[in-house]
């Protein structure tokens, strides 16, 4: 038997697991030389959620990363994880667009091309995976692991077979959702190994605490590299400790051969790197065996906590992680990852909130049961696709098909703002961030979100001008959720402050002893409105008839579908909202004429707010 060989992924997945996705290259360039030392398989440094964070947070460009890194790291392969025809971004490209993306990441530095689709669907993978073997590179095709009624061991085997007819070098196990259980692991490893020629890589993340007993079991089964993270950057949300598998193996026949020491040194750099981003760490750095009861990964419950958050509606959550599996089920059990994992998540707590199940339904979940993200794994419900879809034709064909080509018309959109072929990918991935984005980079005024300083927060002379804007409160026995959304002017004496009490608005009046000044803080609420008492935080009305028209959930009107003055029938689609990274059309509440429009496109909107009056006929 061979050694097994390492691949880490602090430079990605790590930190996308436990601080959001905030690293800096500036964090990153002084170790490497280090990490280029240790003779890892790969390191993992590029992928959708860093490529996203550069442009909207960190404020660097993605390319100059990768160059740089490739500049730092000679001697080691630089491996990506690319979401097959949706390449970093969130919808289907057109093939010409996969095969410039790929050859601009081969060229810019990427060895190792880690592809996958959210649905499985193979075709969504294979021009990517011709793409990378036309330039010369490295292609793992790659299993997105799960479990249902039809994703067997013989359902992955068949994916592997066919990935290594697409010529694949490597086939990679991904477990995202931390699923795969010590046993499971090992059949598939035997299984796969036996079915296919090529080296299988496993990428298994640490969250349910089975991860590194699943490592044990594939190494004794065949695995050829497995995935850990540096210990400063591993275990929780993130993926096993890299020294504690070279520790393992250490002396066996599977040795990898990896200097621990020199890890540590590593582990000990990136231990005070991470202190600078507290502010993003997550509240999942132990095991959380939630996943192992509901199926619902650990990622996908802190995002629903916070949408429901949102909506003063955290104690709903229960019914929320019953509702998930019976949306996946209509759906077909598709693997929970992006953008699945946001599709079913969404519209579970769309079915939960709005207290009928696909009265409303998101454009995204349309699509899906369009065939627009491709085929679903098992067969959809028939009920729930009339429900929301009606007789629309239902594609069958691969849906990327359907696109016609479109790098040149992504030129001429981008014309004078980008400077290279990479700026009109970066357009391509994010239109609406990457023109801000490449404006101010070619003025030279990219500044990064800032980072707060533990000491300004935690020294009582400033912690005095922060002071909460969204809490709970336990009075006699039962706990209400508060949310601040607005204030009357600070020195009245009979002061309004707008809440919203487990999601219904209500207006308190407070007689004010005693003020502290409250400046900043990213709730927006410091700085005092004046408000009509009939008025939202906003300015907007509060509902008082029922032709106005609210939405269930926060979000940002991406569209106005009406003017003032349209006649509408009762359903007729009015406004389409993004909420929770989902489009969803907001519908007329009544028949009649809309008589008074209180948003625009890229208003931040609330559920106590109207958004249009629609006055009877
Ligand atoms: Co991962």
């Amino acid at each position: 038997m061979a050694k097994v060989h390492v691949t880490d992924v602090v430079l990605r997945d790590g930190h996308q697991s436990l601080i959001a996705t905030r690293m800096r290259t500036e964090d990153m360039l002084p170790i490497c030389s280090k990490l280029d030392a240790v003779g890892y398989w790969s390191l993992e440094a590029w992928g959708g959620a860093t490529f996203d964070a550069c442009v909207r947070y960190l404020r660097e460009d993605p390319w100059e990363r990768l160059k740089k890194l490739r500049q730092a790291l000679p001697n080691s392969r630089i491996q990506m994880l690319l979401r097959g025809q949706n390449l970093l971004g969130y919808r289907h490209y057109s093939d010409d667009v996969v095969r410039a993306f790929v050859q601009k990441s081969a060229d810019n530095g990427v060895d190792v091309f880690r592809i996958f689709d959210a649905m499985n669907d193979l075709r969504n993978l294979k021009v990517s995976i011709e793409a990378v073997k036309a330039v010369g590179k490295h292609a793992e095709g790659t299993i997105s692991y799960t479990t249902s009624p039809v994703h067997d061991i013989p359902y992955f085997v068949s994916m592997a077979k066919e990935l290594e007819s697409y010529g694949c070098d490597t086939i990679a196990i991904k477990d995202m959702a931390s699923l795969l259980t010590p046993e499971v692991t090992g059949e598939l490893v035997k299984a796969l190994r036996s079915a296919v020629s090529l080296p299988i890589h496993l990428h298994a993340h640490a969250t349910s605490g089975l991860a590194s007993m699943s490592i044990q079991r594939a190494v004794d089964n065949g695995v050829s590299i497995v995935d850990g993270c540096i210990s400063s950057f591993a275990e929780g949300a993130s993926l096993p400790t890299t020294e504690s598998i070279v520790a393992a193996l250490k002396g066996t026949e599977y040795d990898t051969g990896l200097d621990i020491g020199l890890l540590q040194e590593i582990s000990a750099y990136f231990r005070e790197v991470r202190k600078k981003y507290w502010q993003f760490e997550s509240e999942f750095t132990g095991v959380d065996t939630r996943v192992l009861v509901n199926q619902v990964p650990g990622g996908m419950i802190s995002n629903l906590s916070n949408q429901l958050k949102e909506q003063g509606a955290l104690n709903r959550m229960d019914e929320v992680l019953d509702e998930i599996p019976r949306v996946r089920e209509d759906l077909g059990y598709p693997p929970l990852v992006t953008p699945t994992s946001q599709i079913v998540g969404t519209q579970a707590v769309l079915n939960v909130m709005t207290g009928a199940r696909y009265k409303s339904v998101t454009n995204e979940v349309k699509n899906y049961l369009l065939g627009h993200y491709g085929k679903a794994p098992s067969t959809v419900n028939a009920d729930v696709r009339n429900l929301a879809v009606g007789n629309a034709q239902v594609i069958e064909c691969r849906p990327a098909d359907l696109l016609s080509a479109e790098m040149e018309k992504l030129r001429n959109e981008v014309e004078g703002l980008a400077k290279s072929e990479e700026d009109v990918l970066t357009y391509a991935m994010f239109p609406d961030l990457a023109k801000t984005f490449l404006q101010e980079r070619n003025a030279g005024t990219l500044k990064p979100e800032p980072l707060l300083s533990k000491d300004a927060v935690t020294s009582s002379e400033s912690r005095s001008r922060y002071a909460p804007s969204e809490f709970n409160v336990t009075l006699h026995g039962e706990t209400f959720h508060i949310k601040l959304t607005g204030s009357g002017h600070h020195g009245e004496e009979q002061r309004p402050f707008y809440v919203s009490v487990d999601g219904v608005a209500e207006e308190v009046v407070v007689e004010t002893l005693n003020e502290i000044e409250v400046s900043g803080g990213s709730s927006g609420n410091g700085e005092a409105k004046k408000k009509a008492s009939s008025n939202t935080g906003s300015g907007r009305p509060r509902p008082s008839h029922p032709g106005c028209v609210t939405t269930a959930m926060p979000g940002t009107i991406v569209d106005v579908k009406v003017n003032i003055g349209d006649k509408v029938s009762a359903g007729d689609a009015v406004l389409v909202i993004e909420a929770m990274k989902m489009e969803n059309e907001i519908q007329a509440s009544k028949a009649g004429v809309v008589v008074a429009v209180h948003i625009k496109k890229g208003d931040t909107v609330t559920p106590d707010e109207t958004l249009l009056e629609i006055q009877p006929d």
